[in-house]
């Protein structure tokens, strides 16, 4: 049976590819040409074509793209020119199974379909949402550890919590990357005394959403705020959040476990996923940044509050985070632990409460301190530098212990 050949090229070389297919008796069909991207992805959704024959500067080739051809089951042969070797590289990282030169000639379209069988006998069932990240990492050097800091709604202190481990890693000497992924108001950029006018998260995405955010890029783009902490803010405005999508993110991270021993990625609350939109996987989702972190994390710190709102809070929160079935050891922190809201002994209240309503029996525990919170923020710094001796930083330590010991958390 024929293969089904997707053609979105450019040029001369399309009729090329075209008349290679018509006289290759039978083997290859051309099921669609292809305008421009929208028409290809499309045809592809739809099941036309087991490969995509694409010039690699086809207008919004990038990495979502790509994983979308990859989601339909197409295999995507891009066409480049070799003097143009920046875009040979760009459509590489975005995930192309192959790259070969633009054929100038009917031998060369030929030898292009070749290749194309070529990768379909080889098809390998990579997970389409690495092949972006391989490609731009090529071999791992190293890689970081990703802690994601998520929590319920409420403000139970993730931020505060997220902030401060980043500080006090960086403080042991090994760096950090700290990045905002909140796409319900991110402070990070307030809480550490940054302009919002930083380029961020939303900048580095957007190169990971092009197939250009290489190691280099990702340094340049996360300015250094302290000696070994580095940062990520936010995006400036709550409705900006579609500039953060999965695909993209997904290749961010990959990219910073590369850079920086440890990443710790302060999330939103909120995990649902847009059922009504789940048919259409390209719509961006606003809680797309909180799960591909999660997803992507070694290891969850779930941030609650002391009192029985919060962690009523938690025990929801914990339920949810257990549907994602995420199989990635958790750290439950518990925040704001005052005796005026949870009684007399408020440690084993709420030791008692999360091993009987969420099945969690490691806790720990941070304290209400009024003073060194607001000290940090009104001075836009970091606890261990604004107060170091208060109860709040004293036990963040713990929790940074926890996180740094070889088998520490679970
Ligand atoms: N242990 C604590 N004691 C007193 N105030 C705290 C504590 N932890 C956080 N806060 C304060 O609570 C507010 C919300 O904290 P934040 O970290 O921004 O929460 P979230 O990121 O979960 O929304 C901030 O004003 C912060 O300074
Ligand atoms: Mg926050």
């Amino acid at each position: 049976m024929a293969v089904g050949v997707l053609c979105a090229v450019r040029g001369a070389a399309e009729s090329l590819v075209v008349r290679a297919a018509e006289a290759s008796a039978g083997r290859f069909t051309v099921t669609r040409r292809c305008a421009d991207l929208t028409e290809l992805l499309a045809a592809a959704e739809a099941g036309l074509g087991r490969v995509a024959i694409v010039s690699a500067e086809l207008d919004r080739l990038d990495v979502e793209a790509m994983l979308t051809l990859h989601r339909a089951g197409v295999q995507v042969v891009a066409l480049a020119d070799a003097a143009r070797p920046w875009l040979v590289d760009r459509v590489q990282a975005c995930g192309a199974d192959l790259v070969v030169p633009t054929p100038d000639g009917l031998a060369g379209a030929r030898t292009v379909l070749e290749s194309a069988t070529a990768l379909l006998d080889a098809a390998v069932p990579d997970h389409p949402d690495l092949k972006g990240a391989d490609a731009v990492l090529g071999e791992p050097l190293r890689r970081g550890r990703l802690v994601a800091v998520w929590g319920p709604t409420g403000a139970p202190g993730r931020t505060t919590v997220a902030v401060n481990l980043a500080a006090e890693l960086a403080a042991r000497g090994e760096t950090s990357l700290l990045v905002d992924a909140d796409t319900y108001g991110g402070t990070v950029a307030q809480v550490v005394g940054l302009l919002d006018e930083a380029p961020g998260l939303a900048a580095v995405a957007r190169a990971a959403g092009q197939g250009s955010l290489d190691l280099r890029s990702l340094a340049r783009l996360a300015p250094v705020i302290a000696e070994r902490l580095r940062v990520l803010t936010g995006i400036s405005r709550a409705d900006r959040w579609p500039e953060l999508p999965a695909s993209a993110l997904d290749v961010v991270w990959g990219v910073a476990r590369q850079l920086v021993p440890w990443t710790l990625v302060d999330t939103g609350f909120c995990l649902e996923q847009d059922e009504q939109l789940s048919y259409d996987t390209r719509a961006p989702q606003r809680n797309a940044a909180t799960l591909s972190a999660l997803r992507a994390a070694d290891v969850v710190v779930v941030v609650g509050a002391g009192d029985p709102v919060g962690l009523a809070r938690l025990v929801r929160a914990l339920s949810e985070l257990a549907d994602l079935r995420l199989d990635v050891p958790q750290v439950v922190v518990v925040n704001r632990l005052r005796a005026s809201a949870s009684g007399a002994r408020p440690e084993a209240a709420v030791h008692d409460a999360l091993a009987r309503y969420a099945g969690v029996h490691r806790v720990l525990t941070l304290p209400e301190d009024r003073a060194a919170a607001d000290g940090a923020l009104l001075a836009g710094r970091v606890l261990r530098e604004c107060a170091p001796g208060s109860a709040l930083r004293k036990a963040l330590l713990a929790v940074v212990e926890r996180l740094a010991a070889p088998v520490a958390v679970g």
